[in-house]
C-alpha cells in the first residue's frame, strides 16, 4: 500500500517507498524517454518522473496541462547524481489518474501576468486568482502568514493581550476624508480607520493589548502602498513614556524579524523573494522632524516639497520626499515629533515643544512609512479641545473620552500596515502583491 504524503514532508524514511501523491501539474518537460512534471501541492514541490510506455495506465501527453490535478503513485527516489529536482528526489509513477483537467490556455494567461509585473496592469489584476497560483505570489502569502505569526509570538513573549475590536463603527481616527461611510440600519456608520482608540479603552483591565485586525481607509490616490482595506497590526501600551515607545517599537520589530529569520521555511521565502534582505543593525536612527525638513533642504538638490518649492516647518513630508529620504539614508529611521497641525486629534503635545507632537513613524527603505504611533492626549479637558480643533463632535466619543475621566494614564501606540512590512521584507514594488486580493480606488474584484 501506497502512503500518502504531503510535499513538506521530506523524510529520509520515504525514500525507497511507494507514495501516493494529490497535487496540480506546475510544469512540464517531455522528453523521449520520459515524461517531468513539476508537481506542487501547496506545501512543495516534486518533480514526478513518467517513463513512456511503462505505465499500468495508458499514458496521454495531451492530457496533461498546467494546473491539471491529478493523484499519482510510485517510488519515492533520490535523483541521479548531476540532476536537479526540488528536495533532490523524485517520484517514479507507475500509475496515476487525473482528476481535473486544465485547458492549456492557461499557460499563456500566467505568462502574459507573470511577465508584466505592472501593479496597474488590469489583465494582471483581473486574474490574481491564477496570479496567486505561480511560485513567487504563493511564496509571498506564505511567508505573510510566518510574519503574521512572528508578530503574535512575540507579543505573546510580551505579555501583551491579544484582542478583536469592532471593524462597524461610528468614529473616525485618521481624519473624515478617507472614512467609508455606510447604512447601519438606517443610522450612519463607518469601516474602521483603525482599532486605536478601542485599544485605549481596555488597557485598564487588560494591560497592554494588540490587535491584528483589517482597517479601511477610502484613499482616493493611486499609490504603490496604499489600499483600501488592509491588515492592521496594532499596539497600546500603559503607564510609559515616549522613549519607552521607540524602544519598545526597536525590540518588537528586531524580535518579528529574528523570528522570521530562524524559521526556516520563512527564511526561505526571504531568500527566495528578497535574496539582499539582511537584518537592519540596531539601534534605529531617530530623527526629529525638523531635523529632516533641513536634511531634505540641505541635499542637492534640495528634495522639495509638493508644490516644487523647499521644505517649510509644518509642511507634510510627502510620499515622494519621504522615499527618497529613506532610500539615500538606506536604513530604518524613527522620524519623531511632527507638528500638531499635521497630525491627529488624538496625539500629545510635546511638554517642551507645544508646537510638536510625541509621535513617530518608522520608515523603511523602499516603502518609507510602516509604522504610526504616537503617546496619547491624557488630559480631559485637553482632549475636549483637540476634538473642536479638529471639527469633531465629541458625543459620539464619549466612551474614548471617559478613559481620561476614569483614571487616565501616560499611554501609547501605533499601528503597523502588514502590507507594507511585508514589502518591505520580501522586496515587493508594492504592497498590492503583499495581500491576498488587493482593494483600491477603482478595484473591488476578483
Ligand atoms: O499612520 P496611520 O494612519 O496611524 C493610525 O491609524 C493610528 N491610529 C495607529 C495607532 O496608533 N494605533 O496608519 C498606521 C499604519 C501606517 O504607518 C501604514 O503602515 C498603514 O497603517 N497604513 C496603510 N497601509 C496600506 N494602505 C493604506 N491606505 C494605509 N494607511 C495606513
Ligand atoms: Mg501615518
Amino acid at each position: 500500500a501506497a502512503v500518502r504524503i504531503k510535499l513538506n514532508n521530506k523524510s529520509a524514511e520515504l525514500l525507497g517507498t511507494r507514495v501516493k501523491i494529490f497535487g496540480r501539474i506546475h510544469q512540464i518537460r517531455a522528453q523521449k524517454h520520459a515524461t517531468f512534471l513539476q508537481v506542487k501541492d501547496g506545501y512543495g514541490l516534486l518533480q514526478a518522473v513518467l517513463p513512456a510506455g511503462n505505465l499500468t495506465k495508458t499514458y496521454d501527453a495531451l492530457t496533461f496541462a498546467q494546473e491539471t490535478a491529478l493523484v499519482l503513485y510510485g517510488e519515492l527516489k533520490t535523483v541521479p547524481e548531476g540532476h536537479d529536482a526540488p528536495d533532490g528526489r523524485e517520484l517514479q509513477v507507475d500509475y496515476y489518474k487525473v482528476l481535473g483537467a486544465a485547458p492549456s490556455d492557461l499557460e499563456a494567461i500566467t505568462n502574459v501576468v507573470s511577465r508584466d509585473q505592472n501593479p496597474w496592469d488590469a489583465q494582471n489584476l483581473d486574474n490574481r486568482h491564477l496570479v496567486l497560483r505561480g511560485e513567487n505570489a504563493s511564496a509571498v502569502m506564505k511567508l505573510r502568514e510566518a510574519v503574521e505569526l512572528a508578530f503574535v509570538d512575540t507579543y505573546r513573549e510580551m505579555s501583551f493581550t491579544k484582542v478583536s475590536p469592532p471593524a462597524m463603527v461610528q468614529t473616525q481616527v485618521e481624519g473624515g476624508s478617507t472614512l467609508f461611510k455606510y447604512d447601519y440600519y438606517g443610522e450612519e456608520a463607518y469601516l474602521t480607520q483603525s482599532s486605536q482608540l478601542y485599544l485605549e479603552t481596555v488597557i485598564p483591565s487588560l494591560g497592554n493589548v494588540y490587535c491584528i485586525e483589517k482597517s479601511f481607509r477610502a484613499e482616493k490616490s493611486l499609490t504603490r502602498r496604499h489600499l483600501s482595506e488592509y491588515s492592521h497590526v496594532e499596539a497600546e501600551l500603559d503607564f510609559i513614556e515616549f522613549d519607552d515607545l521607540l524602544d519598545h517599537l526597536e525590540e518588537m520589530i528586531s524580535q518579528v524579524v529574528d523570528k522570521i529569520l530562524a524559521n526556516k521555511e520563512a527564511a526561505a521565502y526571504v531568500k527566495l523573494l528578497n535574496p539582499g534582505f539582511v537584518k537592519p543593525s540596531l539601534p534605529f536612527l531617530r530623527m526629529k522632524y525638523a531635523d529632516a525638513i533641513d536634511w531634505l533642504n540641505a541635499q542637492d538638490p534640495p528634495i522639495l516639497n509638493e508644490e516644487g518649492a523647499p521644505h517649510a516647518f509644518g509642511d507634510d513630508i510627502a510620499e515622494a520626499a519621504e522615499r527618497r529620504m529613506t532610500d539615500l539614508i538606506n536604513r530604518p529611521i524613527f522620524l519623531t515629533h511632527f507638528p500638531v497641525e499635521i497630525k491627529a486629534f488624538y496625539m500629545k503635545k510635546d511638554e517642551s515643544d507645544c508646537r510638536v507632537t510625541e509621535s513617530v513613524d518608522v520608515l523603511m527603505p523602499g516603502v518609507g512609512e510602516i509604522v504610526g504611533g504616537s503617546m496619547r492626549m491624557e488630559d480631559y479637558d485637553e482632549l475636549i479641545e483637540a476634538y473642536k480643533k479638529n471639527d469633531i463632535g465629541h458625543e459620539p466619543y464619549y466612551w474614548y473620552t471617559d478613559q481620561r475621566k476614569y483614571g487616565t494614564s501616560p499611554h501609547g501606540g501605533y499601528g503597523l500596515g502588514l502590507e507594507r512590512f511585508l514589502a518591505w521584507l520580501a522586496n515587493q514594488h508594492t504592497v498590492r502583491t503583499c495581500t491576498l486580493y488587493s482593494r483600491f480606488m477603482g478595484r473591488c474584484k476578483p
